[in-house]
């Protein structure tokens, strides 16, 4: 979510910038702009949408200087627009920002009784603000003190006019590297933006604060004590680079799940107090009191979908219906003002989702949506927003989009359970503290991935898979069969293990691979029978078990494990499996993982 880069030294500095933006697009294109010192003042140039119009806007009004900062935008607060654009100026100071502030309604609030002004929607434009106000002539300490206020995560690069050689850098939670160049620095929310000019970097910390001249960088903390940030040698080429180093973006996208389901849960747990903390907007909404809820989706976030109706009946006792949106709307769907409406969507832009969406407006029903990209169709449509905070997917196949989409329906599903006092307070805690616990156990199974390949190149030859789960695992077993199916291209199906009988065992011989799901969960020894039967007709066997589970490891021709965990969370761990298994095969069979054929990211038409 959104690139932040500054450059300080002898060079114009606004082509190194724009530069640097370009490789950093893929962080989001909503807006893009540059501040340069320039004459004792800050010289601004911002514009909605791609990096292009910024470009052109620079090349008939150009900018010059030294000293620059430069942003590309992932709109979270506010929309895409000229003035959400950063960099965010005020008096003398400019700063860029990646990351959420998330008091920043407390802040500004704060800050407009003392007579401030505000002329953006961001959550940004309070820090400059604070920076501002908190100078006295030192503009590092003025950025120290700004950010002992403010609570969430940034990134930040800040100019003032008074200080044209140097450059102030801030981390918390959000990416931020300092390159090192002869008689020039850079910074940057990766590698990639400035690989050209630099292979010596510094990866900043939580909490550091730099200061940063053409030829000098410290380092200190929040109570401005010094540190020392080895530098690093980094050897990768530019290509390489745009994906952090993985060869695809999918494969990056699924390692970063763990941090992204943090990042979903940030300030939305509240454990001790054993509650979820929800938008305001989403709350004011009083799903838990409707008659029933209506989910709406496509592909992978139907998929999410389904598992958030076992989640929401199981914990809050709502009835959840759950459709296809392109069913949906052509079926005269009955729907009341007494129901809930939810659309999920990764890219809030999908033709179908919506169009049901506005079915759904028609007939005086609420409307939730959960959604990854900020201010898009779906969002803007609804009264309320869930927003899944995974950051930009790249991959056209969906990964940390539907894990996320996972946890916002966990909290959702509890808090309306709470709500509705369906559960107690012990046993939210129970909960809560089962969901914190998945981010480190994801990683644990992401460290397994060579297994996986291994396994993979034993199921090349394959041309059809089956894929069975029960209860919870029914989604993970249809998501890991979509999944297969988008990048290997290898037909793949799935079912719920009990209707096995019911047709699909028919298919079973020594050459069809079936992916079971079975963790030791409420419908763990029906499963097992399901399995026998597959057995006893030679089927092959892969299957996803609880850690010591050596009866179903003994029928598996290989068993991934997933550790000992409550049923809720164990969907978020098994996926992890299905999708490292589809992108190991996709990539040894040589296909194009990032972009299959025949697919779009974002499907805007029927
Ligand atoms: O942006 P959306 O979540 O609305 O997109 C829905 C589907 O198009 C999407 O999930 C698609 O199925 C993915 N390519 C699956 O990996």
């Amino acid at each position: 979510m959104c690139g932040i880069i500054g450059y300080i030294g002898n060079r114009d500095c606004v082509q190194i910038i724009q530069a640097g933006l370009s490789r950093l697009a893929y962080r989001g294109y909503d807006s893009a702009g540059i501040a340069v010192c320039h004459e004792g003042d800050i010289d601004l140039r911002r514009a909605h949408g791609k990096l292009e119009n910024l470009i052109s806007l620079i090349s008939v009004d150009p900018i010059r200087g030294n000293t620059g900062i430069g942003h590309t935008r992932w709109a979270t607060h506010g929309r895409p627009s000229e003035s959400n654009a950063h960099p965010q100026k005020y008096g003398k100071f400019a700063i860029v920002h990646n990351g959420i502030i998330e008091n920043y309604l407390e802040l500004r609030q704060e800050l407009i009784a003392r007579g401030h002004q505000f002329t953006s929607e961001t959550d940004t434009e309070i820090v400059v603000h604070l920076i501002a106000e908190a100078y006295e002539g030192d503009f590092a300490q003025a950025v120290r003190k700004a950010l002992k206020n403010v609570r969430g995560s940034y990134a930040i690069v800040a100019l003032c006019a008074d200080h044209p050689d140097e450059i102030i850098a801030a981390r918390q939670q959000s990416p931020l590297i300092i390159a090192k160049g002869d008689a020039e620095n850079f910074v940057a929310s990766d590698v990639a933006a400035v690989l050209a000019y630099s292979r010596q970097f510094i990866f900043l910390d939580d909490g550091d604060i730099a200061r940063v001249t053409a030829n000098t960088i410290e380092i200190f903390d929040l109570d401005n004590r010094k540190i020392d940030r080895p530098v690093k040698e980094i050897q990768w080429n530019l290509a390489a680079a745009e994906k952090q180093g993985y060869p695809h973006y999918m494969l990056k996208e699924i390692y970063e799940q763990p941090q992204k389901i943090t990042d979903t849960f940030r300030g939305r747990i509240l454990e001790d107090e054993g509650i979820i903390n929800i938008d305001e907007a989403i709350d004011k909404l009083e799903f838990e009191k409707c008659h029933r809820l209506q989910i709406v989706a496509c592909g992978t976030s139907y998929h999410a979908g389904l598992l958030g109706k076992y989640l929401i009946e199981k914990l809050a006792r709502i009835p959840v219906d759950v459709d296809v949106a392109s069913e949906y709307r052509y079926r005269n769907p009955i729907i009341t003002p007494n129901d809930g409406f939810i659309a999920i969507s990764q890219s809030g832009e999908t033709a179908d989702t919506y169009a049901c969406l506005k079915i759904a407006r028609e007939h005086g029903a609420k409307i939730l949506s959960i959604c990854n990209v900020m201010d898009s169709t779906i969002p803007r449509a609804s009264d309320a927003t869930f927003y899944t905070r995974a950051d930009p997917e790249i991959g056209v196949a969906s990964t940390k989009a539907f894990t996320t989409q996972l946890a916002s329906l966990i909290l959702l599903a509890i808090h309306f359970a709470r709500k509705l006092g369906m559960i107690d307070a012990d046993y939210t805690r129970h909960l809560l503290n089962a969901l914190r616990a998945i981010p480190s156990q994801m990683e644990a199974i992401l460290e397994s991935s060579d297994d996986v390949r291994l396994v993979a190149r034993k199921l090349l030859r394959a041309n059809s898979f089956l894929y069975l789960g029960r209860n919870v695992h029914y989604p993970i077993a249809l998501e890991g069969a979509l999944k297969l199916k988008e990048i290997t291209y290898i037909h793949a199906e799935a079912y719920p293990s009990g209707e096995m009988k019911h047709g699909p065992i028919a298919l079973i011989d020594d050459r069809l691979p079936v992916i079971v799901i079975a963790p030791k969960n409420s419908t763990y020894e029906k499963t097992l029978s399901n399995l026998q039967e597959v057995k006893a007709r030679n089927g092959r066997i892969i299957s996803i078990v609880t850690e010591g589970d050596d009866m179903l490891t003994r029928v598996s021709e290989h068993a991934f494990t997933i550790p000992e965990c409550d049923e809720i969370v164990q969907p978020f761990l098994s996926v992890l499996y299905l999708q490292l298994l589809a992108y190991h095969i996709a990539d040894l069979l040589g296909n194009d993982v990032d972009q299959p054929r025949n697919l779009a990211k974002s499907v805007t038409v029927e």
